[in-house]
C-alpha cells in the first residue's frame, strides 16, 4: 500500500498517538477540574500499539508523536518508545508532556529511541503557571527542559496557550527566554471545546494579535519547509530561539494538515474537532489482520473534510484536548 493521502490531496506521513486520557495537572482551558474516568479505563496495550504503528508504517507513516493526557505517566512508558522504536519505517519519534516526569527520565526516554519533546510551560511566572495548571511545579518542569537539552534531545519545543488577561502580559518574558537559548516556542490560540464555552469566551486572544506584535518587532515569517504541518515559524536575527503560531482560526490552517490521530481507546480521528473516531481496536489483536486495518484506514481517509469549520464557528463534538492528544 502506498502513502495515506485524502480527496484534497493531502498526505499523512505523521500520527498522533495517544495512549491514556489521564492527566494530573488541571489547566484551565482543558481539565480545569482534573481527570475522572468513567469506570476503569482500558487503554492500548503494547502488542495493540505494535499493530497500529506496523499498518500506519506501511501506509507511509514515519513520524509517531505519543500524546495524551499526560503519555509519561503510563507506566510502561519507555516499553511504549521501544515498540515504535522497533519499526524501521519510523524516523521520528516524538512526545507531548506537561514536563512533570521529565527530569528523571530525560535520558532513559532518549535511550530508547525518542528524539523530540513538546512540553507546555503556559507562564514563566510561577505564580501564573500554577493558575493556570492547578500544579505548584513550575521549577521541576524547567529543570524537566534542562535535563532534555542535556540529554541530547534534537528538538525541545516550548508550548504556551496565550490566555487574554491571564499569560498574554508574559510575551516579552518569553521573547527574553530565547533570546540566548535555542528553543522553539509555540504560541498556541486557544481553541474552543465543548467544556470550555464560556472560558473561550473570557480567555481567547485571536493569533492574529500575537502575530502582529512579534511583526512589529521585527520576527520574521520563514519560508514554509514540507514538515511544518499548520504552524506559522517566524524567526529573528537577534534571537537563539524561534518561534511558531498555531492559529487554527485562520482561514487556510487546514490546508497543511499532515497528521491522523489514534485515540488511547484505539479510534482514529480525521481531526481534532467534527467527528466522534471510528474504533480500530478491534482489528489490532494480531498482525494478520493489517490488511483488514489497512483497507478501513483507507476507506475512512476519502471521510476527511477539508477544514474543521472552526473559522465557522463550529467546534463539533470535542469536549477537551486531553482526550484525543491535542
Ligand atoms: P510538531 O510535531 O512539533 O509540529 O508539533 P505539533 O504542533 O504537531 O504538536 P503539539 O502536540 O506540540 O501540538 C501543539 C498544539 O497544536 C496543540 O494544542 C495541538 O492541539 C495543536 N494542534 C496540533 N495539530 C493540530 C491540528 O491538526 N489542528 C488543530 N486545530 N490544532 C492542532
Ligand atoms: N486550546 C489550545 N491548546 C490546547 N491545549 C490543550 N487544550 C487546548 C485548547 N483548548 C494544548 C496544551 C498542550 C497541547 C498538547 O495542547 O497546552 O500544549
Ligand atoms: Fe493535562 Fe495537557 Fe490538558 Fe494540561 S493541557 S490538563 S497538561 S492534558
Amino acid at each position: 500500500m502506498s502513502q495515506l493521502q485524502d480527496n484534497f490531496g493531502r498526505k499523512f506521513h505523521y500520527l498522533r498517538m495517544s495512549v491514556t486520557d489521564v492527566c494530573n495537572f488541571k489547566c484551565s482551558y482543558c481539565l480545569p477540574d482534573g481527570y475522572h474516568p468513567d469506570g476503569k479505563p482500558s487503554f492500548l496495550t503494547l502488542s495493540e500499539m505494535e499493530n497500529l504503528i506496523g499498518a500506519f508504517a506501511e501506509a507511509g507513516t514515519r513520524k509517531v508523536r505519543i500524546t495524551g493526557g499526560e503519555p509519561t505517566l503510563r507506566k510502561d512508558f519507555t516499553d511504549i518508545i521501544r515498540v515504535i522504536a522497533g519499526n524501521p519505517a519510523i524516523s521520528t519519534i516524538a512526545t507531548t508532556t506537561n514536563g512533570y516526569r521529565l527530569e528523571k527520565h530525560a535520558k532513559e526516554w532518549f535511550d530508547a529511541g525518542l528524539r523530540r519533546i513538546n512540553v507546555s510551560v503556559d507562564s514563566l511566572d510561577p505564580r501564573m503557571f500554577y493558575q493556570i495548571t492547578g500544579e505548584n511545579k513550575f521549577d521541576t518542569v524547567m529543570r524537566g527542559i534542562d535535563a532534555a537539552l542535556e540529554a541530547g534531545f534534537e528538538r525541545v519545543k516550548i508550548n504556551a496557550v496565550l490566555l487574554k488577561g491571564l499569560n498574554d502580559k508574559d510575551l516579552p518574558r518569553f521573547l527574553h527566554w530565547i533570546k540566548n537559548t535555542p528553543i522553539d516556542l509555540r504560541f498556541i490560540e486557544l481553541m474552543e471545546t465543548g467544556l470550555g464555552r464560556d472560558y473561550f469566551q473570557a480567555h481567547h486572544l485571536p493569533g492574529s494579535d500575537i502575530r502582529d506584535r512579534l511583526m512589529a518587532e521585527g520576527w520574521q515569517l520563514d519560508a514554509r519547509s514540507a514538515e511544518d504541518g499548520p504552524a506559522q515559524n517566524f524567526s529573528h536575527s537577534d534571537y537563539q530561539g524561534r518561534i511558531g503560531l498555531i492559529m487554527p482560526y485562520e482561514k487556510n490552517f487546514c490546508a497543511s494538515c499532515n497528521r491522523l490521530r489514534v485515540s488511547a481507546k484505539g479510534k482514529l480521528h480525521l481531526c481534532l474537532f467534527t467527528e466522534q473516531g471510528l474504533d480500530l481496536r478491534d482489528l489490532l489483536q494480531s498482525p494478520d489482520q493489517r490488511p483488514e486495518l489497512l483497507s478501513r484506514l483507507e476507506g475512512q481517509l476519502n471521510l476527511k473534510k477539508e477544514t474543521h469549520y472552526l473559522h465557522q464557528g463550529i467546534t463539533g463534538v470535542t469536549q477537551h484536548l486531553a482526550s484525543i492528544g491535542g
